[in-house]
């Protein structure tokens, strides 16, 4: 499928923006309110959002967009291509001032993406995808590596916001990658994790209950640096699954036996 060069470029322009927002405004009153008791929202993850749906609207008025903080409003269920907007991923860093935090936006078509964009405003890195094409870190091409063993191989994940009440299942989980990972680290930002992983610096990463904002638009950049995605189960990952195995190819599959071994053991 031929995609249009606005896109990318709108994805790109929306997420740079988002990081100038973001840079601004860090270390202000961030009005911070909960969500649940440790799941945060800013007034700039609103103001992000607002910028990137006013920017959608105008630019694509038949296009609808989904994303973490406002109402998605009724056009999101019909449309056939679906801007994925996460306004700042990393929230909880972003709060405490730990610059580990990025605005992630990918544009689906009928259910998958077909570029992306992922901006960490901090180190001024740019995460691009493009479906079929490549994926690339500020303009060169990304590759995953190639560790082929867990115990040469390092490891991400990160907690979901239900952790207190199931902090037995992540953490046990955890535990069984510490014992056999080379490290683990949790750095607090999904898509930067994903991304990460498409660069090489991490061998890794698998989380549990997360939404297509902070999956769809690093997915593809992980896809494109020639990573495997799947579910927990092995099974065919999409951007609305909730869950995500990314590695280098070789990897893959000793991560999967880690889960699976778990999930028989407890
Ligand atoms: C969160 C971050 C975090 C992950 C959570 C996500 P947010 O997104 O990606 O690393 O562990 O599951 O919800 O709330 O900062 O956009
Ligand atoms: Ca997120
Ligand atoms: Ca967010």
């Amino acid at each position: 499928m031929a995609h249009s060069p606005i896109w990318l470029a709108t994805a790109i322009d929306i997420v740079v923006r988002a990081g100038a927002i973001q840079m601004a405004e860090r270390g202000e009153d961030l009005e911070i309110d909960k969500k649940g008791p440790i799941d945060l929202v800013t007034r700039v993850d609103l103001e992000v959002e607002r910028m990137c749906r006013e920017t959608i609207a105008a630019r694509f008025p038949t296009h609808a967009v989904q994303a973490e903080e406002l109402d998605d409003g009724p056009a999101l269920a019909d449309a056939s291509h679906v801007w994925v907007f996460d306004p700042v991923d990393g929230t909880v860093n972003y709060a405490h001032g730990l610059p580990m935090f990025c605005s992630c936006l990918s544009l689906e078509v009928e259910g998958r993406p077909v570029v992306s964009a992922v901006y960490d405003p901090s180190r001024r890195e740019l995460f691009t995808a493009e479906r079929g094409v490549g994926a690339w870190l500020n303009g060169v091409p990304l590759r995953v590596s190639d560790a082929a063993t867990l115990v040469d191989a390092m490891l991400c994940t990160g907690f979901p916001y239900d952790v207190h009440q199931t902090f037995d299942e992540v953490v046990g989980l955890f535990g069984a990658f510490v014992s056999r990972a080379r490290a683990v680290r949790r750095l607090g930002s999904a898509a930067l994790d994903l991304c990460y992983v498409a660069a090489g610096r991490l061998d890794g990463f698998w989380e549990q209950r997360l939404n297509p904002w902070d999956l769809s638009a690093a997915s593809l950049v992980v896809e494109e640096a020639g990573g495997q995605l799947s579910r927990f189960d092995g099974s065919p990952f999409d951007t609305g699954c909730g869950e995500i195995v990314a590695s280098n190819p070789k990897l893959h599959g000793h991560l999967l036996s880690v889960i699976a071994e778990h999930a028989a053991s407890s």
